[in-house]
Parts: structure tokens; C-alpha cells; sequence
């Protein structure tokens, strides 16, 4: 009875299904380039042009720069375990494909239901804040959206008072992506390397621009001493201190988020043993060099204080209208652009999404309805479209603290299993071959788990009961669906 809750997908027979080419298999078009573009496209997003004011203000000051690279070292780790992982296992689903031939079956579907949370939760808090820039555009000309069509009911206008009911725009740029996604991985490449660009343009810009306008008594001091900070909605956070940094890094790791996406597309790549490491670290190590020079600038060039009010909401934009002089130009650049950007990261994320649910359902554990394809496009596409809808409901009715602050916890989790996954796998498989090997294991997984431990410990007890709560449905679902369905029950 037990032994069924471990029961391991044969890797052998994962290899046999990755290799298999025609009907029902996705197709292999992505070469290292575009999967470094697709990481990157799905990497810079909400987490540093949202979430990192936030970090600011509920948990760090200026020290979100330590945060930044506290986070960015418990991604180096579980990027090197992803990279051997995806090197060793070349077909799509990441994590939860990962654990299903190294933990067993009920890892592999706690991680896979638990990666809900990164990828469709994760989208969800990118559309809201897509929301909060594409006021900003709108304000630009004269127009405004009415508070309580673009903010959740748990959300209340600190200047007018004015309640949130539905957050409109947001689950508009869901459906528009859920579209494009549809239509098939290809295409929603091409546009992925053109925002790309774009998104890596701007963060160098605010960076370079931006430098000047530092001002030295805002990174005074700049490790803030240790109290406690309450958000308008009510939570009450660690700020200053170790603590502070250790929160900040638990909510600016959404910044990273994505790179792990690149192995979802295993299954998608040309040359999986060479291009998935290169695509997962080249993305991350690029990334984390921006966004810490990214936060030291824009905790220099505005106060704590500001983005604790009329600066919460698209923060950037926020910065520079209001302490650059001169630089109008670039506030309205930075926002266009950040709306491209956003949208990036949204379809990566949906795509991502749909393509875990995919190995899933090709497994038995969700039903069938998750990998039927479409006829001509070759996408999971009623998977999309009932994704769409979960996110939609998020990104509505929840605000983004608190959908960004899930993600969190949750991607922090299935890395840390998946740290472990790869201790265990050099342990009980070390004949199969790897096309990347992580240096120094067990201690790099070691340091991985820790690492990540430490920034769930920093998110605090709000979040873990969410976490909780959240990995309790899964398991309910499994013990009634997933278990009875799995296709390694006996005779199936
Ligand atoms: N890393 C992605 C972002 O920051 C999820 O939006």
C-alpha cells in the first residue's frame, strides 16, 4: 500500500516518451539562443518592476540589494540542480518530471501541484501588476481606469478611500495571451525575443540614467535596524534586520522565477542535453547582475516612505516622474515597455503551466482533458483555456502582495525538493547518463535547501499557512483522483 505512494516512473521509459516524434508529441523547435530568450523573457518581469518596491517598503530599504543576492544564491544552486536534471531528464514537465523518477509518485504530484502556484499564481501576479502600469500609460493621456474596476475588494485607495471590486485589465491580458499560447510555441517565441530586448534595454537604461539621481540619504542606513512594518491590508512584517533581508529575498526571489520555466520546454528543444544548462544558468546569472544594480538605484532615487504610498503602484514609473527631472521622456519609455514586458513573462508562465499539467495528465494523475492537443496548432489547448479561467479568478479577486508572496513560497519549495531530487538520484542512479553534472553534491544541494529554507522561514507565518493549506487540497485531490488513475498502476 505504501510502496504505491513511492512508486518512480522508470527513467527509461520517460527517455522512450521524450524521444517519441508524430501524433500527440509536441514539436522540437527551440534551439539554446531562444531558450536563454524564452528564460529571460520570462525572467525580468513583476518581481523586479513591482515586487521589488514592495520589498522595500514592507521588509528592507535599501538592503533589498542583500535580499537580491541572497536570492539569487539559492537560485544558483537549484539552477545547477535543474540544469543536471534537465540534462539527465530531456522532456517536459520540470520539477514534477523530475521527482516522478526520483521520489516517487506522491513527490512528483505534491511539486506538481505545488508548481500551480509558480506558474499559474505567478501569472496571476504579473497581470495584476500589468494592471498598475497600464494605468500609468493611461494617465499619460489623460485617462484613468475607476479604482474599483483595477483593484481586488480586499484593496482600499489609501488617498480617496475608494474600494477595489475587480481587477479588470488584468484578467483582459489573460485572455489576449491565452490566445496567442494557443496558437503555438513558435510564434509566441518570435514576439518573446523582441520584448526581450526591449525589457533588457530598459532595466539598463534605469540603471545608467538613473544612477545620477541617487540620493546618499535614502541608503542611510543601509541595512534599516530591526522593527516591525503593517501593510495597509493588515499583515504585519519583520523590517529592518536580518529578518528584513531575509523576507525581501523571499519576495523579490519572484524576481527570478522563470529560468526554471526554460526546462518545462524540454520537450520543445532541439539539442535538450547541451541547450537546457546553458539556456537555465546563462539566463539567471545575466539577470541577477541587473536587477542588483536595478534595486540599489531605485531604493537611492526614492524614499522608503513613497513607495509605503502614493508609490506602491507601478513604482518605477512612480521614481522617475517624480525625481528625475527631465527624464519624462523615459518614465513614459519605461512604461510601454514594461507592459510588453509583463506580457512576456505572463505567456511564459502560461505556458509552463499548461505543459506541467500536460505531463500530468499523459501520466494519469489529472484527467485526459489536459493533453489533448489541438488538431492543427499542436498546443494543450483546452488546458490553456482552463487555465485561464483559475487565473483569471486570482487576478480579479486577490491582491498582488499576496499572490506574489504564494508564488513565493510555493517555487521555493518544489526547489528545495528538487535539490534534495538530485542528491538522491546521484545516490540510488548514478549509471544514467548526464549531460551536466552539478560539482561538489551532496553540499551544492545542501546549500541549496538551506538557502531556500531560509527565505520560506523569512516569508513569514501568513504564507505558510497559505502554503499549507494549499499543498492539504492537493493532497485530497490525489488521494481521490490522481492515486487510482496514475497510469503505473499494476496491468495499466
Ligand atoms: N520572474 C518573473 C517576474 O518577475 C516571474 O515577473
Amino acid at each position: 500500500m505504501a510502496s504505491t505512494l513511492f512508486r518512480t516512473k522508470s527513467i527509461d521509459r520517460l527517455l522512450v516518451e521524450g524521444a517519441a516524434t508524430g501524433e500527440g508529441t509536441l514539436k522540437r523547435t527551440l534551439g539554446s539562443g531562444a531558450l536563454i530568450a524564452l528564460g529571460i523573457g520570462a525572467i525580468i518581469g513583476a518581481g523586479l518592476f513591482v515586487r521589488t518596491a514592495a520589498a522595500i517598503a514592507d521588509r528592507a530599504g535599501p538592503s533589498v540589494t542583500i535580499a537580491f543576492l541572497v536570492a539569487a544564491l539559492g537560485c544558483a544552486f537549484a539552477g545547477l540542480c535543474y540544469a543536471e536534471f534537465a540534462s539527465m531528464i530531456p522532456i517536459a514537465g520540470s520539477a514534477y518530471t523530475y521527482s516522478y523518477a526520483t521520489m516517487g509518485e506522491l513527490v512528483a504530484w505534491i511539486i506538481g501541484w505545488d508548481l500551480i502556484l509558480e506558474y499559474a499564481v505567478g501569472a496571476a501576479t504579473v497581470a495584476i501588476a500589468w494592471s498598475e502600469y497600464l494605468n500609468k500609460v493611461l494617465e499619460f493621456v489623460g485617462l484613468q481606469i475607476p479604482y474599483a474596476w483595477c483593484h481586488s475588494p480586499f484593496q482600499v485607495d489609501a488617498v480617496t478611500g475608494a474600494h477595489g471590486i475587480l481587477n479588470v485589465p488584468a484578467v483582459f491580458v489573460l485572455s489576449a495571451l491565452t490566445a496567442l499560447l494557443v496558437r503555438g510555441t513558435q510564434e509566441s517565441a518570435w514576439v518573446n525575443n523582441l520584448i526581450v530586448i526591449t525589457k533588457v534595454s530598459i532595466v539598463l537604461l534605469v540603471i545608467v540614467l538613473g544612477w545620477g539621481f541617487i540620493n546618499p540619504a535614502n541608503h542611510t542606513p543601509y541595512i534599516p535596524a530591526a522593527s516591525l512594518y503593517t501593510t495597509p491590508e493588515g499583515i504585519t512584517h519583520n523590517y529592518g534586520g536580518v529578518m528584513g533581508i531575509l523576507g525581501a529575498a523571499g519576495v523579490v526571489f519572484f524576481a527570478y522565477i522563470g529560468f526554471d520555466a526554460v526546462s518545462t520546454a524540454a520537450q520543445e528543444a532541439k539539442n535538450p542535453k547541451r541547450d537546457m544548462p546553458i539556456g537555465i544558468l546563462g539566463s539567471l546569472v545575466i539577470c541577477s547582475v541587473l536587477y542588483v544594480l536595478f534595486a540599489h538605484v531605485l531604493s537611492g532615487i526614492a524614499t522608503v516612505q513613497d513607495f509605503r504610498s502614493t508609490g506602491r503602484e507601478a513604482s518605477v514609473a512612480f521614481a522617475i516622474t517624480k525625481y528625475m527631472t527631465g527624464y519624462g521622456w523615459l518614465a513614459k519609455f519605461v512604461t510601454v515597455a514594461i507592459l510588453a514586458g509583463f506580457s512576456s513573462v505572463i505567456l511564459v508562465m502560461l505556458l509552463g503551466q499548461s505543459r506541467v499539467f500536460y505531463s500530468m495528465s499523459k501520466d494519469g494523475l489529472v484527467p485526459k482533458f489536459f493533453s489533448d492537443l489541438h488538431p492543427t496548432h499542436k498546443t494543450p489547448h483546452k488546458s490553456n483555456w482552463f487555465f485561464f479561467v483559475f487565473t483569471a479568478l486570482f487576478a480579479a479577486f486577490v491582491p498582488g502582495d499576496i499572490v506574489g508572496e504564494m508564488t513565493s513560497i510555493g517555487t521555493l519549495f518544489a526547489f528545495m525538493l528538487v535539490c534534495a531530487g538530485v542528491w538522491i538520484m546521484r545516490v540510488k542512479r548514478p549509471d544514467i547518463p548526464r549531460g551536466f553534472t552539478v560539482p561538489a553534491v551532496p553540499l551544492v544541494a545542501v546549500l541549496g535547501i538551506l538557502t531556500c529554507g531560509a527565505m520560506v522561514y523569512g516569508l513569514g507565518w501568513t504564507n505558510w499557512i497559505r502554503l499549507g493549506a494549499w499543498l492539504a487540497i492537493g493532497l485530497v485531490i490525489y488521494f481521490g483522483y490522481g492515486k487510482q488513475h496514475s497510469h503505473l498502476n499494476a496491468g495499466a
